[in-house]
């Protein structure tokens, strides 16, 4: 099968696409054939090995010390189950699934073999392969720090980065929840950001959120621009910041002093489970989810969709096309 490989941390160039051996399902695991998937920041920080302040020897051990473990990147897939191992019985070849395969990786491919109890479930059937293989990542990340934070009807939410890929779901799910949505981003994404239902849009190049006198519920930082040292002014008594990016070192000390001034910081890596994405997919069924598309690339030019995603510029989700013919649905 074609595959993508990262065999050594560096730019975009390092990626090589190749043939490999197709994988065989074990007893518990499906076979997917793969029609689209994304390239995600995740895949960009990985590739070259950019941790967040303070994580990067955690990252090394977590993804190889000098170079990447799994070499094929890619969490992120929508596609049709080719076959199944002898003890999977909630998928038969044929079904259109999508899964998020998260640290594990190995999507950038023609195939990728999951095992039945992995975040795999049903595509929603009103889309296409491209917007389903962009469900879960943002959609995860936004649901898992939402929930954490109790968001509830009415509260105003400010989302720091309101643009890329975890923003745009996090517009959309804190809508969903309620919420009266602030978005912060550049002037050219102000339309993107409205339209998904951000009742007001901040152009930080202009406004410094920070200092217009306004408190919020609850702040999402996406970008790593907003720790609770800027944000705690701004954040009502109650209030819980949603460091999505935040350094060790504030992931480690400002939830304490956060809690003495009576607010919450809260931080880490999302978790997402099966039945997430089974809620993320009745959202999109019933048109409340719909993840953003920004560009569209076949996995051989896979290098140009890593140079735009290096940018920091993306709106919304990169995807990747496996097979041409089938992946637009
Ligand atoms: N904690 C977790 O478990 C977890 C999970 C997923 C992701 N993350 C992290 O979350 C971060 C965001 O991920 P993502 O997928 O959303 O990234 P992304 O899609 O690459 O974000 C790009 C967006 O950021 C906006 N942006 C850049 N600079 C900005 C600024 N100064 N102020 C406001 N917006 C700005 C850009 O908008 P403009 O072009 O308008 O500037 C662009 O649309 C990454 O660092 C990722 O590693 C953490």
């Amino acid at each position: 099968m074609k595959a993508v490989v990262c065999e050594r941390y560096g730019p975009p160039e390092v990626l090589r696409l190749t043939e490999t051996a197709t994988p065989q399902p074990r007893d518990n695991e499906l076979l997917i054939r793969i029609h689209a998937t994304t390239v995600t920041f995740a895949d960009r920080r990985i590739r070259a090995m950019d941790a967040p302040p303070g994580f990067g020897v955690l990252m090394r051990l977590a993804f190889g010390v000098s170079r990447p473990r799994q070499p094929v990147l890619g969490s992120e897939l929508a596609g049709v189950v080719d076959a199944v191992g002898s003890a999977v019985h909630a998928f038969r070849p044929g079904d259109r699934v999508f899964a998020f395969a998260d640290a594990r990786l190995g999507c950038h491919a023609e195939y990728r073999c999951l095992p039945d109890n992995a975040l795999v479930a049903r595509m929603p059937a009103n889309l296409d392969f491209a917007h389903a293989a962009a469900l879960s990542f943002g959609g995860t990340t936004a649901l898992s720090f939402l929930r954490r934070a109790k968001v509830r009807r009415g509260e105003q939410v400010l989302i720091n980065g309101a643009s890329g890929g975890v923003g745009t779901a996090a517009i959309q799910l804190a809508r969903h929840l309620g919420a009266e949505v602030t978005a912060v981003c550049s002037a050219a994404n102000a339309d993107l950001v409205s339209s998904l239902g951000a009742a007001r849009v901040i152009d930080y190049a202009r406004e410094d959120f920070t200092q217009l006198g306004e408190c919020w519920d609850v702040i999402m930082d996406t970008v790593g621009t907003a720790p609770y040292s800027r944000a705690s002014p701004v954040l009502r008594p109650g209030g819980r910041l949603l460091a999505v990016l935040a350094g060790l070192q504030d992931m480690l000390t400002t939830p304490l002093r956060a809690r003495l001034h009576g607010r919450r910081v809260i931080a880490g890596p999302a978790f997402g489970t099966t039945e997430d994405l089974r809620h993320l997919a009745q959202l999109a069924e019933a048109g409340v989810f719909l993840p953003v598309i920004d560009r569209e690339f076949p996995l051989e030019r896979i290098v140009e969709a890593h140079r735009h995603v290096d940018t920091g510029r993306k709106r919304g989700n990169v995807i990747i096309h496996v097979t041409d013919s089938l992946s637009q649905g």
